[in-house]
């Protein structure tokens, strides 16, 4: 059982330093910028959509269910339809699986600095050799606005019933206590350099 453990480990570890921080090609930059925004408000779209139509039919209630178990099968067609990997990720997160790798948190970082110093970038671009292959990643800022506030803003004013059905599907919740106009994260979209 030990031993299991650290080969276990060790494979681990090696399977983190294969992957590398690269260069963006320069000339790269703006066609990545460009496909990356495509896939990217793709996603949003289809989760607004969502969003919209269960809070429309079932309330409250609904649209968190929909967040809940929709969000990730919406992520993994929208995959399918452009072949790119995608991620939501942010510090402040309320499903674990959101939370940031380490690239990830770089960028959401990036973003942090950036909106202290008063500005608000359109977007940041990594590049990654992972175990020889190259990747772009494009990552592009989501703002906090009114209609997210029902399920990310002060847990005081928000609907008890709601706020208790959150607790209970998410017991370690960071993503409340947002005003509107806060940066809540990224949109994380992976692709591979061989289609730029
Ligand atoms: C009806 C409630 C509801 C509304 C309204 C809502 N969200 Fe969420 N949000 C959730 C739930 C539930 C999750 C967790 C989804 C999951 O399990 O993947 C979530 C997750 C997220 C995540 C992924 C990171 C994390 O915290 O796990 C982001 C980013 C996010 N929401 C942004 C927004 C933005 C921006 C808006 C407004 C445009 C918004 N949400 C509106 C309920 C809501």
């Amino acid at each position: 059982m030990k031993r299991l453990s650290v080969v276990a480990m060790v494979g681990l570890l090696l399977g983190c330093s294969q992957v590398q921080k690269v260069e963006v090609p320069k000339e790269k930059e703006q066609k990545i910028a460009q496909v990356g925004e495509e896939a990217s408000m793709k996603l949003l779209k289809g989760l607004r959509m969502e969003l919209m139509n269960a809070m429309q039919k079932g309330g409250l209630d609904e649209a968190v269910t929909v967040c809940n178990k929709k969000a990730m099968e919406i992520t993994s067609q929208v995959e399918k339809e452009t072949g790119y990997s995608m991620k939501r990720t942010t510090f402040k997160y309320r499903n674990p699986s959101n939370a940031p790798d380490k690239y990830e948190a770089e960028a959401l970082k990036y973003f942090e600095e950036s909106i202290k110093q008063g500005k608000m970038p359109s977007y940041y671009i990594q590049a990654l050799n992972e175990n020889g292959k190259v990747v772009y990643r494009y990552y592009k800022p989501l703002k906090v606005e009114g209609v997210c506030l029902t399920c990310h803003g002060d847990p005081n004013l928000m609907d008890k019933k709601l706020l208790e059905k959150i607790k209970t599907l998410y017991p370690n919740d960071k993503a409340v206590g947002y005003k509107e106009g806060d940066f809540r994260g990224v949109v994380r979209v992976t692709i591979p350099a061989d289609k730029i």
